[in-house]
């Protein structure tokens, strides 16, 4: 078994530790940075439904339906397509409206997931086109699907999940991207720029891996925690959220994920002495307002851990603690973003002597509703 966690003490951190790798995998043959060009052959049949399609359903649960929202942004910034994003286990009994013209799109690392296949059984009924996104290959979704993407992280061995997420984020990107290609949203010099920033991650996620050390030292101030609360704006909500379910499902300390700047609508109530607040506060469209959101947290005495661009001078001076990752262009910042929080979730975890990779109560594929 230590041979097939390749000298990790977990498959967490294995996994976490391949994401440099699973990345590039993921974008290996799709992208062509000095051509600004997608190419996604599992969809390229649809091209003339993507070139038309007045809106797009996500559909997924736990971290692939945090992946959806991640998508959402990316979908609707960059390829200017409507997107909703929803539970399947929601979407399946609340009679959706869906029709032929619609265009679902399924994520699944396992492509197992109960909900997840009767929310597709119930849009193809109705005529929609529906696509996956999956990681296991001939699985049951990719088999309902009319198309997809696979995103070739390799095999996900620890329940939480780690590289599938980013991989599943990848495959987004590419999909909007692909969409934006499709429909003259962005220009030729705009896709080389954006192509070869995303070219560029699978280094920068390796460059972030190299903060562990100091993460670890976090974990060990804030063990002891009952409660977290994680923050961001933007394509960065959805990574508190994700950041939340990581540490909740492997630590069992109650985190909860929220955009910022609904703090002070009810979270803001439980800030004391003993909270740390957890925020995504890279310098980006909105920097100036999470720094607002952290002076309020301070000002009632919590204690802040903030994921900053390196070379942040201004969060420096109020947080407790940062950590920081490398600059990039505001599209790929969930792919860097989630990195730490990550290596946060599983260090806090070990050290309260949790089964990081089989925590409580959790099986890796829900196939049962
Ligand atoms: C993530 O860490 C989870 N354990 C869980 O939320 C998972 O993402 C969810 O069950 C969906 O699984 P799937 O991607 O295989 O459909």
């Amino acid at each position: 078994e230590m041979l097939e966690k390749g000298g990790y003490d977990h498959f967490m951190m294995k996994e976490i530790y391949e994401q440099p790798r699973s990345i590039r995998d993921c974008l290996r043959g799709r992208i062509y940075p000095q051509q600004g060009k997608v190419q996604l052959g599992g969809i390229k049949e649809y091209t003339e439904k993507l070139k038309n399609v007045d809106r797009i359903i996500i559909v997924a649960c736990g971290t692939s339906w945090h992946a959806g929202l991640v998508g959402e942004y990316l979908i609707e910034e960059y390829a200017r397509v409507p997107v909703e994003v929803e539970y399947a286990s929601e979407f399946r009994y609340r009679n959706p409206i869906i029709t032929e013209k619609d265009l679902v799109i399924a994520i699944s690392q396992s492509g197992e997931t109960a909900d997840t296949m009767a929310a597709i059984e119930l849009a193809k009924e109705k005529g929609a086109t529906i696509f996956g996104i999956c990681n296991v290959v001939g699985a049951s979704i990719p088999r309902l699907t009319h198309a997809g993407v696979y995103t070739h992280a390799g095999p996900e061995i620890g329940v939480a999940s780690t590289k599938a997420f980013t991989a599943q984020v990848s495959v987004l990107t590419l999909i909007a991207f692909y969409i934006a290609q499709q429909r003259g949203k962005i220009t030729q010099s705009k896709m080389v720029e954006y192509l070869t920033g995303l070219n560029e991650i699978p280094n920068l996620v390796q460059e972030a891996l190299k903060s562990n050390d100091h993460i670890k030292e976090i974990a060990t101030r804030f063990k002891d925690s009952t409660n977290c609360l994680f923050l961001g704006r933007g394509s960065s909500f959805p990574v508190a959220l994700e950041g939340a379910l990581k540490l909740k499902e492997i630590s069992y300390i109650h985190a909860e994920g929220y955009p910022a700047a609904e703090m002070k609508h009810g979270p803001i109530a439980l800030i004391d002495d003993d909270m740390p607040v957890v925020f995504i506060a890279t310098k980006h469209s909105s920097y100036e307002k999470v720094i607002s959101n952290i002076q309020e947290v301070k000002a009632r005495k919590g204690h802040v851990i903030a994921i900053v661009t390196e070379g942040d001078t201004e969060v420096k001076g109020m947080a407790d603690y940062v950590i920081e990752i490398p600059q990039t262009n505001e599209a790929f910042v969930p792919l860097v973003a989630t990195i730490p929080l990550q290596l946060l979730a599983y260090h806090i975890a070990v050290m309260r002597g949790c089964n990081v990779d089989q925590p409580r109560n959790l099986a890796k594929s829900v196939t049962v509703e």
